[in-house]
């Protein structure tokens, strides 16, 4: 049973629910960041952040980074790249076109290739593209929780290292690490990043977490004036005596929650179809576990609907893709909310969209 104040749920591809545990862990007293408390905590957090990863890779180093999850776009953008290289950029919507946004203003070389609407990018276009020119970096963004696609890694890994090995991969994985399997070895992801979505809640000072796969070279990381700090601090959080600007706690309370979280969610999929509604992601196999965008049938409107649910205490996202933003709004089912299965808030959240939908002229 949770402690917390009732308000409504909060069930929008991020920010999410908060476990409890992660709540309190924020109010921590403060202590030194040298002493043998937030040593430890510190060093579980990297161990467990390795769990959550999936790797067992000695050489992956997560990182622990305080700030928004487009400081990943940045800390990549700035510190991997050099202006005036190139930059294969794979989109499935408004998230992957914002990563794009990102390189660019750092001066990247882009090529951009783009999903139709619900679906992504294929490989053989991926291939002709990684054949064209000499890449510094892949982008793919493995949950756009503006479509709710889900993008496939282990043949696209397969690809970058056969055709083009010294390019690096870039995962970003704000909606997806914790709610998908990362694919076994031998897969070559060089930073996955990821927010506070799956994470319990977890918030700042320290809700977003890095993890280089590999060791990354002087030669993919050089460091650049100013905006090199980004990478500098977070290199200097490795280490917990340098350690003092995040705070782990929240972070630590939240991959515990997770570690040991029941999975399978496609029952919430399931709900969604039995009320004859299609999803952004026409493919099954492309469809995230963590969220769901949901065309709206004729004759509901986004803007008669959100309200409906809000007033069932549910709070769901509209659409942001530009091509289809009215049609269309978002469910995010991550973290406490399908890990403790006794909130009901998914049971909740569906009873509330049936009944929205019927009030708006909608009959399954
Ligand atoms: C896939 C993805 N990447 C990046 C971001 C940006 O994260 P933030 O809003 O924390 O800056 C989001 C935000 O929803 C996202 O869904």
């Amino acid at each position: 049973m949770s402690s917390q104040l009732e308000h409504p749920t909060l069930l929008i591809p991020g920010p999410i629910e908060f476990d409890d545990d992660v709540l309190q862990s924020m109010s921590h007293y403060s202590e030194s960041h040298v002493g043998p408390g937030f040593v430890a905590t510190f060093g579980d957090t990297i161990s467990m952040l390795r769990k959550l990863f999936q790797t067992t890779d000695p050489s992956a180093q997560p990182f622990v980074i305080s700030g928004s999850g487009t400081l990943g776009w940045d800390i990549v953008a700035a510190n991997l790249v050099e202006a005036g290289e190139d930059v294969l950029v794979l989109s499935t919507g408004y998230f992957g076109d914002g990563f794009a946004d990102c390189f660019e203003t750092y001066g990247a070389k882009l090529t951009k290739l783009t999903g139709t609407v619900g679906g992504r990018p294929q490989l053989p276009e991926i291939e002709k593209a990684l054949k064209s020119k000499k890449f510094k970096m892949v982008t793919v963004t493995h949950v756009d929780t503006s479509t709710g696609v889900l993008s496939e890694l282990e043949n696209l890994s397969k690809l970058v290292k056969s055709v083009s090995p010294e390019t690096l991969l870039v995962v970003d994985g704000v909606c997806s690490v914790a709610c998908h399997r990362m694919p076994g070895r031998p897969v070559d992801i060089h930073v996955q990043r990821q927010g506070h979505r799956g994470f319990q809640g977890a918030q700042d000072p320290a809700r977003h977490v890095l993890c280089f796969h590999e060791e990354l070279d002087a030669d993919h990381a050089e460091l650049r004036g100013q905006e090199a700090v980004l990478l500098r601090d977070a290199l200097a959080a490795v280490d917990p005596r340098s350690a003092h600007r995040t705070h782990p706690d929240s972070v630590e309370a939240a991959i515990r929650a997770l570690c040991d979280a029941p999975r399978g969610l496609g029952w919430i999929k399931k709900a969604v179809a039995d009320l004859g509604l299609k999803q952004v992601a026409s493919n099954p196999e492309d469809q995230a576990h963590g969220m769901t965008a949901i065309y709206l049938p004729e004759p509901v409107k986004a803007t008669d609907l959100l309200p409906k649910l809000a007033k069932a205490g549910v709070v769901w996202a509209g659409g942001i893709h530009k091509e289809i933003a009215p049609k269309y709004v978002r469910f995010g089912h991550m973290g406490v909310s399908v890990t403790d299965p006794a909130r009901k808030d998914i049971d909740k959240a569906i009873k509330a969209l049936s009944n929205g939908l019927e009030e708006c002229g909608y009959k399954a």
